[in-house]
């Protein structure tokens, strides 16, 4: 085993110590989770918005609950089957915090529930509902937002190989737009970042992910929030991205190194422009 670099409680593992583990008494109970070390990031990144507050904002998060006299709340709109909300909803019981884990398929919902109490998580409420309703059900009620979208899954290329011809297959219209087959999965997540957005308190933090690597599904979503227009929808607070790889401290070499980040990540202030670089992609 060998750590990841940035998550102390991070280990890469080789197959043959993966099968053993797989087997393992900490593995059944819970305490110990297995997935892609890139899969920590988006949760890694929301923890370490909410606690690193020299972050720039506007309107600062505290980081505990005796700091604000109440308790940060986090939503994960697409939480099934838990990896990301096992990993916030720990950190956040040491925080007094509140996670919302949300599932719209019953199926997945259980296994959900199910790792979460298994990874020991109390502090939680588990949901079955549409993320896509999140926003009017529970307007500006949160100070983060994970949006782990449904994708085309190019990331799973190394197990599958068939999912990069899935996610980037198939010609763009010439008008900059996705693939006409591609479009449902596109619309879908936007409006599921839409209503995270509108779940989100002024000056709490949004991190929207995908395993995919196209980048209608990733940059062009989060360039699409950013735009003043887009802001007046919904409601006038603008997002502004935050550069992740400072948050998570990583040297520049690395930072250059991943391609999309500073988009992957949004803070929505009140009456700003956006300090989003210039950005030259397609169309949603
Ligand atoms: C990428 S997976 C999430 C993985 C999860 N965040 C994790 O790290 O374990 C996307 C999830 O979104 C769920 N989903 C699909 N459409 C949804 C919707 N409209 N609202 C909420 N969840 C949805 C899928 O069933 C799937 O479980």
């Amino acid at each position: 085993m060998s750590p990841v670099p940035w998550h102390s409680d991070g280990f890469f593992v080789e197959a043959a110590a993966g099968d053993l583990l797989g087997r393992s008494r900490p593995h059944l109970t819970g305490e110990i989770y297995f997935q892609e070390a890139t899969s920590m990031l988006p949760a890694e990144v929301l923890r370490a918005a909410l606690s690193n507050l020299e972050v720039s904002s506007s309107q600062p998060l505290q980081s505990s609950a005796s700091d604000t006299g109440r308790r940060l709340r986090v939503l994960d709109a697409c939480a099934a089957p838990g990896s990301k909300s096992t990993q916030l909803g720990n950190w956040l019981e040491g925080q007094g915090g509140l996670l919302v884990a949300n599932e719209a398929d019953p199926g997945r919902a259980e296994i959900l529930r199910t790792n979460l109490l298994r990874a020991g998580v109390v502090n939680c409420l588990v949901t079955c509902l549409d993320g896509r309703e999140l926003g009017d059900l529970a307007p500006e009620l949160f100070d983060a937002v994970l949006m782990d979208v449904p994708c085309s899954c190019e990331g799973n290329a190394r197990k599958d190989p068939g999912s990069l011809l899935r996610g980037s297959g198939g010609a763009p219209s010439n008008d900059g737009t996705p693939p006409i087959w591609h479009r449902p999965l596109v619309e879908m997540q936007w409006e599921l970042m839409r209503s995270g957005w509108r779940a989100l308190r002024p000056g709490g933090y949004l991190v929207y992910s995908t395993c995919t690597f196209n980048q209608w599904e990733n940059e062009a979503q989060c360039v699409k929030l950013l735009e003043a227009d887009v802001a007046t929808e919904l409601g006038g607070f603008r997002a502004s991205a935050v550069d992740i790889a400072a948050v998570l401290n990583f040297p520049p070499s690395a930072a250059s190194a991943i391609r999309g980040i500073a988009p992957l990540f949004s803070e929505k202030a009140q009456g700003q422009r956006s300090k989003g670089q210039s950005h030259n992609y397609p169309k949603v």
